[in-house]
């Protein structure tokens, strides 16, 4: 019977969690750069380095935002009062483009809770972004027209540790 292998790095993928309640305490500078650090150190296809990251730290915009997107939808799905949102869009027309960002955002959510934060992968204001009231979105947030919105990074300090959600060992095939 294998057993798995430890060590930090493998430690930070199986403990991590998505975490849907934070507290208002700000990212230190070094937090943040250091986030943000890991993200642009992604790997990406043909090193095109197209994902762009733009970062929010203003809980009335991000206020605003929930409201417009998700209005009076029925749970609750988007950043959860997190007291910094990183934007992860990439070059429209990329074949790579939402390879790029995933894996940028997959490295900020590992390296967040190596550094004793939370934070939760966003999707569900994609349809918003990607529409036509996206654009202006976009301009708010820094972006150039031709980049589409991929997915978001809440993070922050927990105040709980998310639930466990168990995987499927079966979706692992062994071929001879
Ligand atoms: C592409 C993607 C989009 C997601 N979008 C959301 C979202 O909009 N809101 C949310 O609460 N969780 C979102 N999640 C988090 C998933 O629900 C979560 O990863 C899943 O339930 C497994 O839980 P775990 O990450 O704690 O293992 C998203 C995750 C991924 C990978």
């Amino acid at each position: 019977m294998a057993e798995l292998i430890k060590n930090d790095v493998i430690n930070a993928i199986m403990e991590r969690r998505s975490v849907r309640g934070y507290t208002s305490e700000p990212l230190t500078e070094d937090e943040l750069y250091t986030l943000l650090q890991c993200g642009l150190w992604a790997p990406s296809g043909r090193n095109d380095q197209t994902t762009m990251f733009s970062v929010v730290q203003d809980d009335e915009l991000m206020q605003r935002l929930h409201n417009e997107a998700l209005g009076d939808a029925p749970f609750k799905c988007f950043y959860y009062g997190a007291p910094c949102v990183i934007f992860l869009f990439d070059k429209a027309g990329n074949k790579w483009s939402v390879a790029n960002a995933s894996l940028a955002i997959e490295n900020m959510h590992i390296a967040a809770h190596s550094l004793g934060l939370a934070s939760i992968i966003l999707g569900c204001i994609k349809d918003y972004m990607l529409s036509e009231k996206g654009e202006e979105w976009k301009k708010i947030l820094g972006i150039p027209e031709d980049y589409d919105f991929v997915l978001a990074l809440a993070v922050g300090h927990p105040t709980d540790d998310g639930k466990v959600f168990p995987r499927d060992e079966k979706n692992i095939v062994y071929v001879k």
